[in-house]
């Protein structure tokens, strides 16, 4: 199987998966959270190099309360109970998104993961917590500005490069593929800049009942596509003589 170098997930669905079984929302993502674990591993075993996924937009915190606790107790649970795994598979683990805004407890296992997993060499894991492209492209765009006044860059300076190197993802490359689950097609505010030449796969089933298979079922897709980045195929030469007489 022929890797893209980042792959990225919108997990989508657990509400509707946990409706759709006469269950509460909050089971849905019980679930989805092992699912995530599960794919995780299994990506550093194919030698995968680079997997984001959305966990919580900044959009997430209107959620009731109750729901949005349980996505943090879920964080929490799942920092503790599998670091272990994130080591003895190698991955280093990161995030992207604005942690301070989130409780104490998750920023402080957010840092003791990412410290404790930065010398591992293998799959580059990145979760999107309290994420939006919109605040990222923001933030970059004021910090540009303060560059300039502090005249550590000029105008002159700002092309697509220096841009991307105030992203807070300036550690990530561009997602190659993004999958999203549940049968919803938009970016909900993920990687705004980033999915710029990023290919789509969209799966119906709902996040919790993604397995790996599905995740191979969107690797063989993207193999077949062709990506171009604004140019165009090999073509046939066409004379300008020919194009003009027609
Ligand atoms: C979308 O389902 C999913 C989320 C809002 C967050 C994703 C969270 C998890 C998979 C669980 C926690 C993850 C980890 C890694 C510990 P939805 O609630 O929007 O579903 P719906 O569209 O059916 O309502």
């Amino acid at each position: 199987m022929q890797l893209p170098n980042h792959v990225a997930i919108i997990m989508d669905g657990n509400g509707r998966w946990a409706n759709s079984r006469k269950h509460n929302r909050v089971f849905g993502h019980i679930r989805g959270a092992k699912v995530a674990y599960d794919i995780i591993e299994k990506c550093a075993q194919i030698n995968l190099k680079h997997l984001t996924l959305y966990a919580f937009s900044t959009e997430n915190w209107s959620r009731p309360k109750t729901e949005v606790s349980l996505l943090m107790a879920l964080l929490i649970k799942h920092l503790k109970k599998e670091k272990n795994k994130l080591i003895n598979n190698n991955i280093s683990f990161h995030t992207i998104g604005d942690s301070l805004e989130l409780p104490a407890e998750v920023q402080a296992l957010l840092s003791e993961t990412s410290e404790e997993t930065k010398n591992n060499t293998g799959l580059k894991l990145t979760f999107a917590l309290n994420y939006g492209g919109r605040q990222e492209i923001i933030n970059a765009t004021k910090n540009i500005y303060k560059a300039i006044k502090s005249k550590s860059i000029a105008e002159s300076d700002i092309s697509e490069e220096l841009f991307e190197k105030f992203l807070q993802s300036a550690f990530l490359p561009n997602p190659d593929l993004i999958i999203r689950t549940s049968n919803e097609k938009r970016l909900s505010n993920f990687f705004l800049w980033q999915a710029a030449y990023s290919e789509f796969y969209f799966c119906d089933k709902f996040w919790p009942d993604f397995n790996f298979s599905d995740f191979e079922l969107a690797i063989n897709d993207y193999n077949k596509r062709q990506r171009r980045f604004g140019n165009i195929e090999n073509q046939p030469s066409l004379s300008q003589n020919n194009f003009i007489s027609e």
